[in-house]
């Protein structure tokens, strides 16, 4: 266990003391109660056809139900064609993608899951290449390809990277057509039947785009103070709440202080929260970054829980319900943030594409008394039945297999054994 949070995660688990862990308790927000707090975080594909959907999303996704997984969110979907980062990414703007998604949302609640949608618009990050060519803005010479580049659009003509493509500086008839956009895609995520929708406003997208300085340059209404830069992102929020059925919950998710040399702070995030949560939303999902500027405002070291000391702070300052996210790898860790009041959702994005069961295991470590009830009943009967074997047969029992009925042959069976196959090193 790392020593960072030994003491903590000690005082979490009980010490043998039997607190039921947090993590696994459920939380009810407005209408929909989830079973347990571990949400996964959304987590861009580009596995889309213009914009829907597929079986890849249903597998992807899937999995993490059949895992346990309380809250399950899919990847940044666009409200609109335009607001696509790559021609491969999720949207929700055709009527033929709410059927598309109701489908996959059928399937999570099946397996007890609640699910979330995480509406979105990329501003001037709009067309380019996917992750595996470290998001490169589309040339003209990438048309041949069938990946035609287009214009993006931003609160300000100032690009993303020195030298990269302009965006369209947006005129208030694209304030407000953006805006109508927002409403549209709220309003199919509710057909398609989304549990909770997040807005998507962070990581240098187009509502962070117009609350940090360092890419609104505009002199009008939707600039200048931070006043003026909370305006778009706070009617984006009013438009959404207002087409979002009043039991479902709202999430808001923030870059709660820019990237390295940014101009966007905690304090600010505080000051937003707040108006925030007199809009509606209902729980802030706090990561960072995705917006460079040149202030010495440092990197922000990639330890476990990098992004916990900002969810605690929004938590208790701005009294509305965090998540915390980032680097949370270890089910203690995880149980020792909830305990500690620090976050009342601890969401997982690498963790679970390494292992999708990660809750099976969390509630394994953490002592859950039945952690097979996650699980599809089916899995959960074999499992339940695997343990009564074994249990009957302790580590060096010493048994007869049988090959015929007078052949009964000596079998013991001890990690020992295994250890000269695995180099040395015992299986945990
Ligand atoms: C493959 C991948 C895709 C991601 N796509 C999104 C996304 O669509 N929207 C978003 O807000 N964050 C996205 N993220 C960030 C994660 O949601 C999460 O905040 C981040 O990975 C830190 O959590 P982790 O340490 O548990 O991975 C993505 C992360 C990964 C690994």
């Amino acid at each position: 266990m790392q020593n960072w949070a030994t003491a903590v995660i000690e005082q979490a688990v009980g010490g043998g003391k039997n607190v039921p862990p947090l993590l696994f308790s459920p939380i009810t927000l407005r209408g929909v109660t989830a079973r347990n707090r571990v949400m996964i975080s959304p987590m861009c594909q580009y596995r889309s056809v213009d914009g829907g959907p597929n079986d890849w999303h249903l597998v992807h996704l899937g999995k993490f139900a059949m895992g346990g997984a309380g809250i399950i969110f899919g990847e940044e979907t666009a409200i609109e064609a335009g607001g696509r980062k790559t021609h491969a990414c999720a949207g929700i703007y055709h009527s033929d993608h709410i059927r598309r998604y109701r489908r996959i949302n059928k399937f999570l609640k099946t397996l007890g899951a609640v699910s979330g949608i995480q509406l979105g618009h990329s501003g001037r990050k709009a067309s380019c290449h996917d992750a595996s060519r470290n998001w490169q803005p589309l040339t003209k010479a990438d048309t041949a390809a069938g990946l035609p580049p287009w214009t993006a659009i931003a609160p300000s003509p100032v690009s993303e990277a020195p030298g990269g493509p302009l965006p369209h500086e947006m005129d208030l008839g694209d304030i407000g057509r953006n805006i109508e956009h927002w409403v549209r895609a709220t309003r199919m995520a509710a057909d398609a039947d989304f549990d909770i929708c997040e807005i998507h406003g962070a990581h240098g997208y187009l509502i962070h785009q117009f609350l940090s300085p360092i890419a609104n340059r505009r002199r009008d209404a939707y600039g200048g103070d931070r006043q003026g830069r909370m305006r778009f992102p706070l009617k984006v929020a009013e438009a959404v709440r207002g087409a979002w059925p009043a039991d479902r919950p709202l999430f808001f998710r923030c870059s709660v202080v820019d990237g390295k040399g940014g101009e966007w702070y905690l304090e600010d995030t505080l000051a937003f929260v707040r108006e925030l949560k007199e809009r509606g939303v209902d729980v802030v999902d706090c990561s960072s970054g995705g917006m460079r500027g040149s202030t010495p405002f440092p990197l922000i070291p990639r330890v476990p829980g990098y992004h916990v000391t900002y969810s605690a702070r929004i938590r208790r300052e701005a009294g509305v319900r965090t998540i915390a996210v980032g680097l949370i790898t270890d089910p203690c860790h995880a149980e020792a943030i909830l305990q500690a009041g620090d976050a009342d959702l601890v969401a997982i994005a690498r963790a679970a594409l390494y292992d999708s069961a990660w809750p099976l295991r969390a509630a394994a470590a953490l002592g859950l008394a039945d952690q097979y009830g996650l699980l599809p009943s089916d899995y959960a009967f074999r499992l339940r039945g695997r343990d009564r074997s074994r249990s009957g047969y302790p580590e060096g029992a010493d048994v007869r297999i049988p090959h015929s009925p007078d052949d009964l042959v000596p079998y013991v069976w001890r990690r020992e054994l295994q250890a000269q196959a695995c180099g040395g090193n015992l299986p945990t």
